[in-house]
C-alpha cells in the first residue's frame, strides 16, 4: 500500500506551475462525447481520475490518442456501446457525468449509479430530475440507471439546490436538445464556466454563463474542437496553504488568481503576503506562524468546500482559535480525528470544527479518507516536528498531479514508499 513519508519543519519556498483542473477536465472529458468530430483537450492533469475517464471512454469505442505536452485527442465520432459499469464508476463518482451526453447524443445511456463515499451519501436525483424535465425516461433499477430518449427537448429546470456535475450534466444534456432549456439555480463554479465555453467552442449555444440562470439554446449537432482546460483553483490554493502553514514563500504560475478571490481573502486574513499577476500567484509567510481564521464553504463564489480541510490544517497551528463550518456536505470532517493525532486541539459540533492553535504538532501514522482528507494530513505533517506517515494515498494520487515532487521542488522532506 503506498505511503507518503514527511519530515516536517522546513518553510517551503520556490516556484511551481498548477496542472490543469481535475474538476473541468473530468466535464469536458465527458463531453466530448457530444461531438461528432475529433476534440483536443490541453493542459491535461496527470491524475488517477483522468485515467479513469479515459478507461471509461475507451470502453465505449472512443477512440483516445495522447499528444505531445499534456493534450489528448479524444474522438467519439462512433461508439461500440453506451454503458458505464459499476466497476469504474464506483471508483470515480464524475463518471456520472456521461449520463446527459450520451442521452443527448446517442438517446439512450446505461451508467450505474455512483455510490456515495467518504464525505457524504452524495445523491443524484438533481441530475435525474432534470433529464426527466427534458423528456428522458429514467429507470433505476439493479444499481443502473438505464436512460432513453428520443430527442431530449428544451425545459426550464429549477435546482432544488446548488449542484455542480448536476449543472454540467444538464446543461450537456441541454446542448442538443429540440428547443431551449433555462437551468435556474445553476452553479457558478470556474469548473462549470470552463465546460460552458468548451461546449460553444464545439458550436453550442450557452448564454448566462458565470450567472446562476443559463439559458441553452439547443443544437442540431456539436462539432470537434481544440480547448485548453483552465488550471486547477483547488491545487494552487493547496500549495499557497502549503506555503503559509510553513512560513515559507511559494510563487504559483500557470494558474489564475481570479478564480481565488474567496481563499486569497483569508489567507490574507491569516497574514499572508500576496502579490499576483496575470496568470500568477506567490504567498510570502516571512516566517511567521498563520493568525486562525474563520472559514464557512459555500457554493463559488463563496469560499469552495474543496479547501475546507486545508484551512482546518492552517487553524492547527494558527495563533488563536478558528471556527470551520461545513455547508456543503454532511461527512466531510473526517480530516480532524487524523489531525489531531498530530496533537491538533480540535473539538467538532454538529458541522462546526473549533479549532485551538497549538505551539506545534508532532509527526505521526495518519490515514487519508478522501481526496482534500489527504492534503489536509500532508499539509499538517508539512510544519509537523519529526515523521508523519500517511496512509492510502490513492485517494491524494486521484486529484494531484505529482504531488511530492512538487512539494519537494519547494524544499519538502517527502517521499513516497510502497511498502
Ligand atoms: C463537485 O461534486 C466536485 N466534483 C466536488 O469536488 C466538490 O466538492 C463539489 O462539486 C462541490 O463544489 C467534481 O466536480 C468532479 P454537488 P458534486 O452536486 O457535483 C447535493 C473534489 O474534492 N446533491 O455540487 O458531486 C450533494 O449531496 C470533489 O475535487 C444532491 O442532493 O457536488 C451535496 O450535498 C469532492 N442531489 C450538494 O448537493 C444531487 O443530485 C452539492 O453537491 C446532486 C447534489
Amino acid at each position: 500500500m503506498n505511503k507518503l513519508i514527511i519530515n516536517g519543519g522546513i518553510p517551503l519556498s520556490g516556484t511551481i506551475r498548477a496542472s490543469g483542473s481535475k474538476n473541468a477536465v473530468l466535464p469536458i472529458l465527458a463531453g466530448t462525447l457530444l461531438a461528432d468530430g475529433p476534440v483536443i483537450v490541453r493542459n491535461v492533469p496527470h491524475l488517477h481520475d483522468v485515467t479513469t475517464t479515459m478507461e471509461l471512454l475507451g470502453r465505449m469505442g472512443v477512440q483516445i490518442t495522447i499528444g505531445e505536452k499534456m493534450s489528448i485527442e479524444v474522438d467519439a465520432t462512433h461508439l461500440k456501446n453506451t454503458f458505464a459499469p459499476y466497476e469504474l464508476v464506483k471508483t470515480m463518482r464524475a463518471s456520472i457525468l456521461v449520463l446527459g451526453p450520451l442521452l443527448a447524443r446517442h438517446g439512450t445511456a446505461e451508467v450505474s449509479l455512483p455510490g456515495g463515499c467518504a464525505i457524504g451519501a452524495r445523491p443524484v436525483n438533481l441530475h435525474l430530475m432534470g433529464l426527466e424535465a427534458m423528456g428522458a425516461d429514467i429507470r433505476v433499477e439493479e444499481g443502473y440507471i438505464r436512460a432513453t430518449a428520443k430527442r431530449l427537448k428544451g425545459a426550464r429546470i429549477v435546482m432544488d439546490q446548488v449542484s455542480v456535475t448536476g449543472t454540467e450534466n444538464l446543461m450537456m444534456a441541454a446542448s442538443l436538445a429540440k428547443g431551449t432549456s433555462v437551468i435556474e439555480n445553476a452553479a457558478r463554479e470556474p469548473e462549470v464556466t470552463d465546460l460552458a465555453n468548451f461546449i460553444n467552442a464545439m458550436g453550442g449555444k450557452i448564454k448566462g454563463i458565470g450567472t446562476d440562470t443559463l439559458r441553452i439554446e439547443g443544437v442540431e449537432n456539436l462539432t470537434g474542437c481544440d480547448y485548453r482546460v483552465l488550471p486547477d483553483r483547488i491545487e494552487t490554493g493547496t500549495y499557497l496553504v502549503a506555503a503559509a502553514i510553513t512560513g515559507g514563500k511559494v510563487l504559483v504560475k500557470d494558474t489564475d488568481p481570479r478564480l481565488l478571490d474567496a481563499v486569497l481573502a483569508k489567507l490574507e486574513e491569516a497574514g499572508a503576503i500576496i502579490d499576483i499577476g496575470d496568470d500568477w500567484i506567490e504567498l510570502d509567510m516571512e516566517g511567521r506562524k498563520p493568525r486562525s481564521v474563520n472559514i464557512r464553504t459555500a457554493p463559488y463564489p463563496a469560499f469552495p468546500t474543496d479547501m475546507q480541510a486545508q484551512f482546518c490544517a492552517l487553524n492547527a497551528v494558527a495563533s488563536g482559535t478558528g471556527s470551520v463550518t461545513e455547508t456543503v456536505f454532511e461527512n466531510r470532517f473526517m480530516h480532524i480525528q487524523e489531525i489531531v493525532r498530530l496533537g491538533a486541539n480540535i473539538q467538532l459540533e454538529g458541522n462546526t470544527a473549533i479549532i485551538k492553535g497549538v505551539a506545534n504538532l508532532n509527526g505521526a501514522p495518519v490515514m487519508a479518507t478522501d481526496l482534500r482528507a489527504s492534503a489536509s494530513l500532508i499539509l499538517a505533517g508539512l510544519v509537523a516536528k519529526g515523521e508523519t506517515i500517511v496512509e492510502r494515498i490513492y485517494h491524494i494520487d486521484r486529484g494531484y498531479d505529482h504531488i511530492e515532487e512538487k512539494l519537494a521542488c519547494l524544499g519538502a522532506r517527502i517521499r513516497r514508499t510502497t511498502d
